[in-house]
């Protein structure tokens, strides 16, 4: 009996800048120590992209990185989507940047807007695309550059993110691979919490703003924290539960990659084993939409998860939006 068609991860690739900025490096700038940021974020360094590096650069790399890990050609590519908050222009999509940088010229391409979310909203359409309209070969790219938009001067916040891209090639299965089920959520009343204002028609920018570069990013963090912790949970139990599946059925548990609290807080609300949670927010810390792809590229390329594994996955940004998805490899 032939199995449903789901759409599978047929490759995984990642790009991240190469410059380095340590905790050490931040003490030079603003009133921190490595140690509080070490014990308050688990967070050790982040990657910085120069001014020449765009977010389609790292895209593009981390899309080219997945189709060679995929083998798949180019020219096959249906569908491109780019999860990001951080696109290059206003318009177009760094999604269409990115498609003439790889010469996916038989795809369609779009961003997707979901803060740290936005991959697994990616991988969603994705999936119910290639289910309703017969897509067969698609890229989910989550890229970020949040550096753009941080003020280097408010400790609060700049300590937490890097900047990278990860992608997967996905591919009809029916063989039981690929996604199982994804739950997506928002709560647009949230919205305060976390944001970065930039200029838009409602707030336009003055010439001071604009010489000055006055659009960084705002956030409680206290309040992103609890949110986080309670939904990440909740939203994988429920994917979890919906599957007929338990915690313990996890070969993989990828949660986003905030910071490490919020990573330890969720697994220990799900009942998993430390040594199942996959962790890199030391190496790069909070890519947003980019998170979870680098960590999934990084778990298949180690070894750490093969073919026919079980992996969780849960994220959360601002919005609030979040979501999980089950994955059999
Ligand atoms: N270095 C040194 N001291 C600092 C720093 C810093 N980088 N940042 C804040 N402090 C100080 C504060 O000023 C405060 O000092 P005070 O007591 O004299 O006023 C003290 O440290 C404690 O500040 P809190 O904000 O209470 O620290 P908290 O323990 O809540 O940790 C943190 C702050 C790490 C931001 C935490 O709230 C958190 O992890 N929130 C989640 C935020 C997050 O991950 N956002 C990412 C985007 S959303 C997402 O991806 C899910």
């Amino acid at each position: 009996m032939s199995q449903t068609k789901r759409a599978a991860i047929l490759g995984t690739g990642k790009a991240v800048p190469d410059t380095v900025l340590t905790n050490k490096d931040l003490e030079q700038r603003i009133d921190t120590s490595d140690a509080w940021i070490v014990e308050r974020t688990g967070i050790k360094e982040r990657r910085v992209a120069g001014p020449d590096v765009m977010l389609a650069d790292l895209a593009a790399e981390a899309a080219m990185a997945a189709l060679v890990n995929a083998e798949v050609n180019v020219a096959e590519i249906d569908m491109l989507i780019l999860a990001t908050a951080s696109g290059d222009v206003q318009s177009p999509s760094t999604a269409c940047l990115v498609q003439e940088k790889i010469g996916a010229h038989n795809a369609f391409a779009f961003d997707i807007s979901a803060a740290c979310s936005g991959f697994l909203y990616g991988l969603q359409v994705a999936d119910s695309l290639m289910a309703t309209i017969g897509y067969r070969k698609v890229l989910v790219i989550g890229g970020e550059i949040p550096t753009t938009y941080i003020n280097w001067q408010d400790r609060d916040t700049c300590v937490l993110f890097g900047d990278g891209a990860g992608a997967v090639v996905l591919g009809q299965a029916e063989d039981g691979r690929g996604l199982l089920r994804t739950s997506l959520k928002s709560d647009g009343r949230c919205h305060h919490l976390l944001n970065v204002p930039g200029h838009n028609r409602s707030n336009l920018p003055t010439e001071e703003d604009l010489q000055e570069h006055r659009y960084a990013l705002r956030m409680d963090g206290r309040e992103v924290f609890r949110h986080a912790v309670v939904s990440m949970t909740n939203v994988m139990n429920q994917v979890l539960c919906e599957e007929d599946y338990d915690v313990d059925d996890l070969d993989m548990f990828i949660p986003h990659q905030a910071n490490m609290r919020i990573i330890e807080a969720v697994g220990k609300r799900l009942g998993i084993s430390r040594e199942k949670v996959y962790v890199n927010v030391d190496r790069f810390g909070n890519t947003s939409a980019a998170s979870i792809p680098i960590a999934l590229d990084e778990a298949c390329r180690s070894g750490l998860v093969g073919p026919g594994a079980l992996v969780g996955l849960a994220a959360f940004g601002a919005g609030f939006t979040w979501g999980a998805g089950l994955l059999r490899l």
